[in-house]
């Protein structure tokens, strides 16, 4: 009988310094969307720079209960086979293991005229509704029911509307987008979400014929094309921006160098900025970014904003390196109000942190001191990775199906640049 002790775990021991040269994945959090879009249009899909990522087979389970095929084609590549078949039906099941599987309801509403989909949950880090993403749909024209846990959405053709949204939701702006695409008339998406993911999926929807303006702003303007003129594509996936925040907070407290190939310094300019505040030297490469540690971090004062601001998936990470930086740092969460449960793990690691509703005060210490910890979410399992690295003798990580679902080998990334990190 499997036990406890059968559950995968990462051990770390403190490291450092950090040499040599990652090559960053492509992002989770656009390839889950590509392959979304791929309902919309028959034909076949090739997608490369895929990440390896438990989340990327569990949408491929989602898209083959829909009907769309996925085949894997090796060296990062996939391939998605949509014969138009569909089936418009998004179960439970399959819903409830990952937020993204939300991204199908644009696509199917607009090609197949009605949904039903699991009402998505909540997340380890508290409530994620799905308000805005309906009411922009109502306003296209779609009605929905919710029956028994199921969104039952039905259009007879989605028309274009004016959409204007009270806080640029990614998810919202993406189904939104993808239901216009094939819309009757224009639809213009003002204060759209405006991440280099999202400017991903314009990319590939203007590949498959796709008509839309303002791509990368806060204004998309989709015109919508006859049903049936879309159609299938090849897309390179987007190198992924909070993966490769990993490796600086990594590198930031073991201290080295570090070459990221692949990262997009132009999508993380925020983050960059402040984190040459905090010491780092940052040099753009025309194949990704050097990386320079500094003696000691300086802390600074951070708050998580819709991009272009700093994204609330680097927090966790920048709350592990003030923990070891020289001074006092305040990080304030605009996005997820629950997004601190990890703080108690990092208690466990000796760090001094206090939270008070949306802030965290994060004292610097020199080092953390290791001890077991348990991974709540993706993110937050990343920076206790990296708090291990920075932590006296052992730090014992649990909960690695959270990192599993983001991270494309995440140990032996870091292990290939010197970290003390084995995955037992
Ligand atoms: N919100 C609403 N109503 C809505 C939609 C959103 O109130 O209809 C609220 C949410 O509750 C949240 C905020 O708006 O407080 C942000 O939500 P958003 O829709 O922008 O996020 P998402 O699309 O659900 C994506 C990423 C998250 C990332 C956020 C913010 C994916 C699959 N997920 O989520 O990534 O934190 O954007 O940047 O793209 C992760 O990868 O670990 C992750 C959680």
């Amino acid at each position: 009988m499997p036990t406890s002790s059968d559950e995968p775990r990462i051990l770390v021991e403190r490291s450092g310094p950090l040499d040599g040269e990652v090559v960053v994945p492509g992002a989770k959090n656009s390839v889950l969307k590509l392959m979304a879009a791929t309902l919309l249009a028959d034909g076949e899909y090739h997608l490369t720079n895929v990440p390896d990522i438990v989340d990327v087979g569990i949408m491929s389970e989602l898209l083959a209960a829909i009907g769309v095929r996925t085949t894997v084609d090796g060296g990062g590549a996939i391939t998605l086979h949509n014969d138009g078949n569909l089936v418009p039906v998004a179960p439970y099941e399959l819903v409830e293991r990952i937020r993204a599987s939300i991204n199908v309801l644009g696509p199917l509403l607009g090609r197949c005229g009605t949904v039903r989909l699991s009402l998505p949950g909540g997340d380890d880090f508290g409530s994620r509704p799905i308000d805005m993403h309906l009411k922009g749909l109502e306003q296209m024209g779609a009605t929905f029911e919710i029956r028994h846990g199921y969104v039952e959405a039905h259009a007879d053709r989605l028309h274009g509307v004016d959409v204007t949204f009270e806080f640029p939701s990614v998810g919202a702006t993406e189904n939104i987008l993808t239901a216009a695409v094939h819309a009757k008339g224009t639809t213009v998406i003002d204060n759209a979400a405006r991440e280099p993911e999202i400017s991903d999926l314009c990319q590939l929807l203007v590949s498959m014929g796709a008509d839309i303006e303002g791509i990368g702003s806060s204004r998309l303007v989709v015109h919508g094309v006859d049903p049936g003129s879309l159609r299938s594509a090849d897309h390179r996936t987007v190198p992924d921006r909070i993966q490769a925040a990993t490796y600086l907070a990594a590198v930031a407290v073991c201290g080295g160098e570090l070459i990221l190939r692949e990262a997009r310094g132009d999508h993380m300019e925020m983050l960059l900025k402040r984190f040459r505040d905090m010491g780092l030297t940052i040099v753009d490469q025309p194949d990704g970014l050097a990386v320079f540690a500094p003696e000691r971090l300086r802390s600074i004062d951070v708050a998580t904003l819709p991009y272009p601001g700093i994204a609330t998936d680097y927090k966790p990470l920048i709350v592990t390196m003030l923990s070891v930086a020289d001074g006092v740092g305040i990080v304030t969460e605009n996005l997820y109000p629950g997004r601190f449960r990890y703080v108690e793990e990092l208690h466990r690691l000796g760090a001094d942190i206090r939270t008070d509703g949306h802030h965290a005060v994060v004292r610097g210490r020199p080092h953390l001191s290791g001890a077991p910890v348990k991974a709540p979410d993706i993110r937050a399992g990343a920076a206790l990775v990296v708090a291990g690295l920075v932590a006296d003798g052992r730090t014992t990580i649990t909960g690695v199906h959270h990192i599993d679902r983001g991270y494309d080998d995440l140990v032996g990334r870091l292990a290939r640049v010197g970290a003390n990190i084995t995955r037992a």
